[in-house]
Formats: structure tokens, C-alpha cells, sequence
């Protein structure tokens, strides 16, 4: 059984995540979305409880996919969920720096591999802030978004409304 852990904020699911985590679940036999969060931080933009069932009814249809929320450190989450990887996309050449780092870090301090998966030219151009920044403005998120999520994520945000200047 193989099983990956891919981690993230998720505030909230993109068609960027999504088009990961399909092609994550078409190779292996577990794919774990795994919602981190910072307990002494600020909450965020979605609760995380939402987060999760966005993510999972975005991922209703793909086998062996589940959402799980972790909070504290990735190698403590990827061992506890019994995972033998953590996969992460890459975008763009910014994202490379960072996310080297974040991989290196992990094989040191706890053996945890790193996969990574360029993301698909549709979506490359999709981020979480973008969509949270565009939601709350009242832009169409038709696209950015899992199609079968998107009314909810949209209604969360423009319910919150543009920042306070
Ligand atoms: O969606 P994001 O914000 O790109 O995800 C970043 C995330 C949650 C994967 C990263 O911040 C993380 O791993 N946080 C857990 C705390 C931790 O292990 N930090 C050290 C990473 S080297």
C-alpha cells in the first residue's frame, strides 16, 4: 500500500490543488490532503473544519483520496498518518527555492521524501491567496475553483468582503 501525504493551508481548495491531487491519486493508493494549521495563529480565512469538507466533496470522486487536519510539524503528521512520501507542486521557478528548502528540512529532521509534481499549464496561474483575494473583491472564480464547490467558496467570501482599507 502506498500512501503520500499532501499538505497544505487549503484556505481554501483550488482547481491547482485539485488538478495534484487527481494526478497524485492516479499513482498511488492513498492520497492524504492533509490541512495544516498553526493552533497559536490566526485562524484564516475559511474555519478548518470547512476547509476539510470542501476538500473532500471536491475530491468525492477519486478513489482513495481523504482530508485530514494536522496541526505542528509536516515529518510528525507524515509519520502519524503512516504516509511514505509528502508531495508538493511546483509552479513556477519562485516556487523552487522554497519548497528545496521545506524538502531538505524534512529528509533531515525526520526522513521524510519529498516528490514533486510540476503543476498542469491550466492551472499554473492559480493560487489561494489570488482566489481568496478575487472572491472577496466579487470576480468569477469559475475555473479557479473545483466546480463543485465553487458557490460555497464564493458566497464564504463575498460574505466576508473586501479587506478594510
Ligand atoms: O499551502 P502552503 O501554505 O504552501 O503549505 C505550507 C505547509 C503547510 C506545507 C508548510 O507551512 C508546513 O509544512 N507547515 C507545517 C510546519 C512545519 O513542519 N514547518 C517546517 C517545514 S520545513
Amino acid at each position: 500500500m502506498h500512501t503520500v501525504l499532501y499538505p497544505g493551508s487549503f484556505d481554501p481548495i483550488t482547481s491547482g490543488h485539485l488538478d495534484l491531487i487527481a494526478r497524485a491519486a492516479a499513482c498511488f493508493d492513498e492520497v492524504i490532503v492533509g490541512v495544516l494549521y498553526n493552533a497559536q495563529k490566526q485562524a484564516g480565512t475559511f474555519p478548518v473544519a470547512q476547509r476539510l469538507a470542501l476538500i473532500e466533496k471536491a475530491t468525492a470522486h477519486l478513489k482513495g483520496v481523504r482530508a485530514q487536519a494536522f496541526t505542528g510539524l509536516l515529518v510528525d503528521a507524515a509519520r502519524d498518518c503512516g504516509a511514505q512520501a509528502v508531495i508538493r507542486g511546483l509552479r513556477t521557478i519562485s516556487d523552487v527555492d522554497i519548497e528545496l528548502q521545506m524538502a531538505r528540512l524534512n529528509l533531515l529532521m525526520g526522513g521524510v521524501e519529498t516528490l514533486m509534481l510540476a503543476s498542469s499549464p491550466e492551472v499554473v496561474h492559480i493560487n489561494a491567496t489570488m482566489v481568496r483575494e478575487i472572491g472577496r473583491l466579487g470576480g468569477n472564480l469559475h475555473g479557479f475553483v473545483p466546480a463543485s464547490v465553487h458557490d460555497e467558496i464564493a458566497s464564504h467570501l463575498c460574505t466576508i468582503g473586501a479587506p478594510k482599507a
